[in-house]
C-alpha cells in the first residue's frame, strides 16, 4: 500500500488592512480549485473583517466563522487554521510543506515586517519562512497613498523574490459591480499562483470587447445590471 499523498497547501495570511473581500475571493478561488489552504489571520485583520463584514473571527470557532465569512461549508481537509499568536505552529517552520503564501490584504505594517524579517507574529514569520525557502510569496498591499518607507519596503520584497501585487482593479474587463473589481484582483493573484479560474474576462486585443461581449464571469460575482 502506497503512502498517502502529502497535503501541500497554499498558505493565506490575512493582515489588518482594509480589503477583506480580496481575501474572501482568493480563499474561494483556491477552494473552488480543490486546493488545500492553511490560514493565518492577524489580530488587526479581525478588526477589519468585523468592520467590513460583521463577522467576528475567533480562534476557538474559526471553522464556523470562516464558513460564515465565505458563505460556504468548510470540509475537514479544506482549511487548516493557525492562530496568529502561535509561533510554534507548523507554518513557522520551513520543514512544513507549503506551495507558497499569499498575504492578502497586506497592511503597511505587514509589508514592513516581512521586508525587514521582523517575524513579530505567525503571519510575518510564515512569510519570512516562505522567502527563505524560496517559495512563491505574493504580497497584496492595500494603502493609499504610499509613504516613502512603504515604497522602499515593497521594493525590498520585490528584490527578495516576492511578487508585489497591489489591490488595483482594472476596468478593461467589463466590471459592473464592486465584486467584479474584487474578483479581478483575486484572479490576478491566482494567475501568479498558476491556479485556473474564470474570475474575469481576459483582454483579447479588441477595444470595447468586454462591453459588447458580456461581463466578467466571476464565480463570486453578484449579478450585474442587465445589458
Ligand atoms: C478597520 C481597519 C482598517 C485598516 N485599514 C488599513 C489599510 O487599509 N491599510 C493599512 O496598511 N493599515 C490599515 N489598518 C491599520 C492596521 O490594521 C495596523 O497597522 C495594524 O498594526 C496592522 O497589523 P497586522 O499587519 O499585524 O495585521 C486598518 C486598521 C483597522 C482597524
Amino acid at each position: 500500500m502506497g503512502q498517502p499523498t502529502a497535503r501541500r497547501p497554499w498558505l493565506v495570511g490575512v493582515s489588518g488592512a482594509s480589503g477583506s473581500p480580496y481575501a474572501r475571493a482568493v480563499l474561494t478561488g483556491l477552494l473552488d480549485a480543490a486546493l488545500p489552504v492553511d490560514l493565518v489571520v492577524s489580530r488587526a485583520a479581525r478588526l477589519a473583517i468585523l468592520d467590513e463584514t460583521g463577522v467576528a473571527f475567533r480562534d476557538a470557532h474559526w471553522r464556523d466563522d470562516l464558513a460564515g465569512w465565505l458563505r460556504r461549508d468548510i470540509g475537514p481537509d479544506d482549511v487548516m487554521h493557525w492562530p496568529a499568536g502561535d509561533l510554534a505552529a507548523a507554518v513557522s517552520s520551513g520543514s512544513y510543506p507549503t506551495r507558497g503564501m499569499i498575504v492578502v490584504p497586506a497592511s503597511t505594517a505587514a509589508v514592513a515586517g516581512i521586508a525587514a524579517g521582523l517575524s513579530k507574529d505567525l503571519l510575518q514569520r510564515a512569510a519570512d519562512v516562505t522567502l527563505k525557502e524560496r517559495r512563491a510569496l505574493v504580497v497584496v498591499p492595500r494603502e493609499t497613498p504610499y509613504t516613502r518607507a512603504t515604497l522602499q519596503h515593497l521594493l525590498a520584497l520585490h528584490e527578495a523574490g516576492a511578487t508585489v501585487l497591489p489591490a488595483t482593479p482594472a476596468c478593461y474587463a467589463g466590471a459592473e459591480s464592486v465584486q467584479q473589481l474584487v474578483d479581478f484582483v483575486a484572479g490576478k493573484i491566482l494567475d501568479v499562483l498558476g491556479v485556473e479560474h474564470d474570475l474575469f474576462q481576459r483582454w483579447a486585443g479588441q477595444l470595447g470587447a468586454a462591453r459588447h461581449g458580456g461581463s466578467a464571469a466571476g464565480r463570486t460575482a453578484e449579478p450585474g445590471p442587465a445589458r
